[in-house]
């Protein structure tokens, strides 16, 4: 069987050398599965290895010995321009971990961005990386592998959301899944601008495929009638027990502040589909 995978924006290709190691490449030699595996990053190969110095070569290394293709500059985004023509539907598996945008337009946000401006931009950005991987899924079988960190201002990108943002079929969300750090002894998540690791924390991966499935949501355990008044999908908070305790979580700041960046992005989505 053939196993095409693809990741995009791996820091020091640590997470591809060990996906390669304890998935791709055992399967292919145990025979089970054929495929080609791209591994990429944004940034050229110099710029790579200027900021992730020896282990990112090591990585490069490793995965061309195995037979993985190496690709530099992909643009998560616009993945057609990076990648061959040939890889149109034809992924079984793309993997995004710990996104986040190096500096976003080049320049440090101003006062007048509004507090909010990083978290737009990167929650964009996924929503444009989701419309772009979509056209290289295999239709219904692939599967499009989203991380982040369970933690503000990450949850506050709604991840599981995102398809709600695109025309209708392009991806559905499947299921989210805790990550586990202990199947990837190799990785090492990368910060986005320096060569500094950070530590493995509780972070959860976000499936989406092109089967018009179902979604999954925590609404969707709760019993109908309570579903409207008594669970908040922005927060993700409930089912709250009295509907005193919900008005109460309606007029908090917290979720007035979410209520704002949501309008936020309403309007941002709306001007792209004009
Ligand atoms: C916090 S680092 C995580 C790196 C790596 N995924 C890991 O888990 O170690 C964020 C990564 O997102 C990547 N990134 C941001 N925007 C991107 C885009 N449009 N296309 C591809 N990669 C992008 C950065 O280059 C950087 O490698």
């Amino acid at each position: 069987m053939s196993c095409n995978i693809l990741v995009v924006g791996d820091g020091n290709l640590s997470f591809s050398r060990s996906l390669v190691t304890h998935q791709w490449k055992s399967e292919s030699e145990r025979g089970e599965k054929t495929g080609t595996f791209y591994a990429t990053v944004y940034d050229s190969e110099e710029e790579l290895f200027v900021k992730y110095g020896e282990r990112a070569r090591e990585n490069v290394s490793f995965l061309r010995e195995v037979g993985a293709r190496v690709i530099f500059r992909v643009d998560a985004t616009h993945l057609s321009e990076a990648l061959p023509n040939d890889c149109a539907r034809s992924l079984d598996q793309i993997y995004f971990n710990h996104p986040l945008m190096p500096s976003v337009l080049g320049r440090k946000p101003t006062p007048e961005d509004g507090p909010d401006y990083v978290m737009l931009c990167n929650r964009l950005m996924l929503r444009s990386f989701l419309l772009s991987a979509s056209q290289f899924l295999v239709p219904d079988v692939g599967e499009i592998h989203l991380t982040i960190k369970d933690t503000y201002p990450y949850s506050w990108w709604r991840v599981d959301s995102l398809p709600e943002s695109l025309p209708a079929g392009v991806v559905t969300f499947l299921r989210r899944e805790m990550f586990q750090a202990n199947k990837f002894p190799e990785y090492e998540p990368m910060n986005v601008e320096a060569d500094r690791g950070f530590a493995q924390c509780a972070s959860t991966t976000f499936v989406f495929c092109h089967r018009s499935t179902e979604r999954k949501r925590p609404r969707d355990d709760i019993a109908p009638q309570t579903v409207m008044h008594m669970f908040c999908e922005i927060c993700e908070k409930g089912p709250f027990s009295s509907r005193q305790d919900f008005i109460s979580h309606e007029a908090s700041k917290k979720h007035q502040k979410r209520c704002s960046y949501e309008r936020q992005w309403q309007a941002l989505v709306g001007k792209m589909q004009q």
